[in-house]
């Protein structure tokens, strides 16, 4: 059933992964929403019909909404608080040196909220934050307001994941909300009763087959933000303790995907984030997981244990090298053919991506490199310029004498490996996420090496 949504003006400050695809789907669902963002060439490429990311669905949401006149950008930060009673901070928080949060965004648009509102306005931080930021917003809202405003503050994590965050947004396992007061609780329950109850037409899927109604959860400002750093932590602590059994496995002479999968039928374990390989990067793993240790620390806690979740991921890229010196003896001047770049499929997102640090190591090394990723490759020519960047795999396997397989992209899964081992120098392939069937690749004559298998 479709309901009849109360359209409300959202401000979204930030159009990052997290604030464009915020502000997309709020529009799709119903509201009229206005995205802000500081970097004029972003806006400029956003009103001029492009997009700064890949991220699938976004552009056509974007595309429709704009065309319906319920989503529009700006480079004006005032032009956005006039026009919204419920702001949206999606600004980015990266990590500092110390591994703690940059706040000074976050800090930056608040007081620029404060000074400039005139009337009631609900602030609601969307950016990932250590717990207690809410207070410090609020504090600095009542600090630098003008006379006649007043603000409420709500956090309200996100859990979407790049390369499938339309998907999380519009058919979520939660929507978390930390209120102050019943009135905020009311206002942003109101925003996502299309959501809620998922009565809307879904854009991605024709017969959508998500029909269950999505939980709300509401707590103190302080839980919900606790929220969004543990499921990170712990999630990130499943991918280390099945990688730290992969080693073990190995040594057992065991097969971790068959551990993981015997494991994962427990639903008490789950199977999900229990696949072996290379270990996590992306933006916010690596960096929430440090954030929240600063936190815990800050807090009086030496949470030991999320320190050890960190050192096994870092001991991936040992790994991956002492695998490929077992098999070539030398690297230097060998041509290693690297098959994807991005941090995980579906996106062209390389930051803290676990190739950029293999890259770097086999440089080091003197490996002659070439690579190839079906969405990455110009985001990487910025930061790896060293490299021979390939159109195809094909082209990658020209002459390899080891073929390293980093991001399970669907396309590698189906790779014509007849035609690739007429290609290579060597049948060697390094499968950094256990993608490829092993015993298929030894049929085809393929030197095989997996993690924890
Ligand atoms: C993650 C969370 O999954 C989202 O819920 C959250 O909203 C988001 O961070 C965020 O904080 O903004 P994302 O970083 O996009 O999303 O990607 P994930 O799918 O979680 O993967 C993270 C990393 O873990 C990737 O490098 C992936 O390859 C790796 N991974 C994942 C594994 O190595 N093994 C697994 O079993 C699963």
């Amino acid at each position: 059933m479709v309901h009849q949504v109360e359209s409300k003006h959202i401000g979204i400050i930030g159009t990052g992964y997290v604030g464009l695809v915020t502000g997309a789907c709020f529009a799709e669902v119903g509201h009229k929403v206005i995205c802000q963002d500081c970097d004029e060439r972003k806006i400029s490429i956003l009103k001029s019909g492009g997009m700064p990311i890949y991220e699938p669905h976004l552009e056509d949401l974007v595309k429709k909404n704009v065309g319906e006149g319920s989503l529009s950008f700006t480079s004006e930060l005032k032009e956005l608080i006039s026009s919204s009673e419920i702001i949206f901070i999606c600004v980015g928080t990266p990590p500092l040196e110390n591994g703690e949060a940059d706040l000074s965004a976050v800090e930056n648009v608040t007081r620029h909220i404060a000074e400039e509102s005139t009337a009631y306005k609900l602030i609601v931080e969307k950016s990932t934050v250590p717990v207690q930021t809410g207070i410090w917003i609020k504090r600095t809202l009542n600090i630098y307001k003008s006379t006649n405003a007043h603000f409420d503050v709500a956090s309200n994590p996100e859990f979407l994941r790049e390369g499938s965050a339309v998907e999380d947004f519009l058919h979520p396992d939660r929507i978390v909300i930390g209120v102050e007061n019943e009135n905020t609780e009311r206002i942003l329950h109101d925003l996502y009763v299309p959501i809620l109850s998922q009565s809307f037409p879904c854009p991605i899927h024709r017969d959508c087959s998500f029909h269950r109604e999505v939980p709300l959860v509401v707590t103190d400002i302080n839980s919900a933000e606790l929220i969004k750093h543990v499921s990170n932590s712990f999630l990130a602590t499943k991918i280390s303790f099945i990688n730290a059994v992969a080693d073990i496995c190995e040594r057992a002479e065991a097969d971790v995907t068959k551990v993981a999968y015997g494991v994962g039928l427990d639903h008490r374990i789950g199977k999900d984030f229990l696949n072996a390989g290379i270990g996590f990067g992306g933006f916010c793993f690596p960096k929430d997981l440090q954030a929240f240790i600063r936190i815990a620390e800050k807090l009086g806690y030496d949470f030991a244990l999320l320190k050890e979740v960190e050192k096994i991921n870092e001991s991936r890229m040992d790994l991956i090298l002492n695998k490929l010196k077992d098999y070539l003896w030398i690297i230097k001047g060998k041509t290693i053919g690297i098959l994807g770049l991005s941090f995980k499929p579906n996106t062209d997102d390389i930051r803290f991506a676990p190739s950029l640090k293999i890259i770097e190591r086999l440089q080091n090394e003197g490996a002659i490199l070439k690579a190839y990723d079906p969405k990455a490759i110009d985001k990487a020519r910025g930061v790896i310029p060293d490299i021979v960047y390939c159109n195809d795999p094909f082209e990658v396997a020209k002459d390899s004498e080891a073929l390293l397989l980093l991001t399970e992209w669907e396309e590698f899964r189906n790779l014509d490996f007849e035609k690739i081992k007429t290609c290579v120098r060597r049948r060697l392939v390094v499968d950094g996420r256990n993608m490829l069937d092993k015993q298929k690749m030894q049929e085809l004559g393929f030197e095989y090496v997996g993690i924890g298998r």
